[in-house]
């Protein structure tokens, strides 16, 4: 059986990553070992028969894995992956952070949408496989029937991201906001008779105020959004929109054509369900039907969800979607600047599709 080193399993990625594994028996098919930045030599998850922790910075013990997992982060990746190579190493490393996402030699994994990219890299002897962008991923798995078909001339994303995709701490903290709003309304919507502007008044006053907890987001996100994602890239742009483009393509293997993808990334205040609005410029007017049955054939986590209200308001949204699989995709409709232009929307969660099922997918096709 492979060996697989797993680093940063207990972060929030790493703690989903175990969750599929165990769901879908993936552990009693490797010999899995478990690597710790903080408590090395602590007892193991019973995964890996409980056995001690090791070292995810001692380089010996890691040049012994067939294939590494990791979920640390990308200050970790920058560190240890580099040195891994140089000493040798030659095995596969699979990784949820983005720090080699961009380079050549690393493939950005998401098989149902790229399995031929995948299959490719391998043939040729690939062996760095890093999880793409969430926001990315899950409007490629909901939208990889047009890709395939090839029929996106260009298009336009404007995102509503959740919290977790800014991480843990963060997802916390807007909890803590939502608290405090509630908290300084709270006697005033206690009385039915109170006005909605004194309870308005008092939530902005809260919202503005120096102590409203902002120590993870800077400024306030319940009550509010955020429309800046990640860097500024001082062209306007910010790295998160930059992605979309850039990681798009690379996951299509488009290099020398690229599918012109750019628009706005804006947090929002839901958990960890990211959507996104998309205007899709096609090829060719293309009716509606078949662009429903593309996209709910290409995989078997695309669903279109019919554009009705009832139904939309039901299941379009990141309440429905939250820790499952399913990526629907609605709100499709010719938009009245012409029959090329086409409306849609989509929703998914930014842990599983976003960020660890790709990485236990990679493991099984390497595993295979
Ligand atoms: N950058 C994403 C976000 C999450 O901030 O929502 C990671 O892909």
């Amino acid at each position: 059986m492979k060996k697989v080193g797993l680093v940063g399993w207990r972060g929030m990625v790493g703690s989903v990553l175990m969750q599929r594994m165990r769901e879908e028996n993936d552990f009693s098919l490797i010999e899995p070992l478990f690597f710790t930045t903080s408590n090395v030599g602590g007892q193991g998850p019973t995964e890996g028969g409980s056995a001690p922790l090791k070292g995810a910075k001692d380089i010996e013990q890691l040049k012994m894995m067939d294939i590494i997992i990791s979920c640390q982060g990308g200050d970790y990746t920058t560190e240890i992956f580099p040195r891994l190579r140089e000493s040798g190493w030659t095995g596969h490393w699979i990784d949820a952070a983005s720090s080699l996402r961009m380079k050549d030699d690393a493939v950005i994994i998401l098989d149902p949408v790229n399995q031929h990219v995948i299959k490719d890299a391998l043939t040729k002897g690939g062996r760095n496989w890093i999880g793409g962008n969430c926001t990315v991923s899950l409007m490629l798995m909901g939208l990889g029937g047009l890709f395939k078909a090839d029929l996106i001339e260009w298009m336009t994303s404007m995102t509503y991201q959740a919290a977790s995709g800014a991480g843990a701490q963060n997802m916390r903290e807007l909890l803590q906001q939502m608290g405090e709003a509630h908290r300084v309304a709270q006697s005033l919507l206690n009385d039915p008779a109170s006005a909605i502007l004194d309870i308005d008044r008092d939530v902005a006053g809260i919202l503005r105020d120096e102590k409203f907890p902002t120590a993870n987001f800077g400024v306030p996100l319940a009550g509010s959004l955020i429309p800046w994602i990640d860097k500024d890239l001082g062209n306007g742009q910010s790295r998160e929109e930059w992605k979309g483009g850039a990681e798009t393509n690379k996951i299509l293997g488009l290099g020398a054509r690229p599918i012109p993808v750019d628009g706005l990334c804006v947090r929002i205040g839901a958990m960890r369900c990211h959507s996104q609005a998309l205007t899709i410029k096609l090829k060719r007017d293309v009716p509606l039907d078949e662009i429903e049955g593309l996209l709910a054939s290409h995989n078997e986590w695309a669903k279109v969800v019919p554009n009705q209200r009832e139904i939309t308001m039901k299941e379009l949204t990141p309440t429905a979607v939250t820790g499952t699989l399913s990526v629907p995709v609605g709100r499709l409709r010719k938009l009245s600047m012409g029959n090329e232009y086409l409306s849609a929307f989509t929703v998914g969660d930014q842990l599983l599709w976003g960020a660890a099922e790709p990485l236990r997918r990679m493991l099984r096709i390497l595993l295979d």
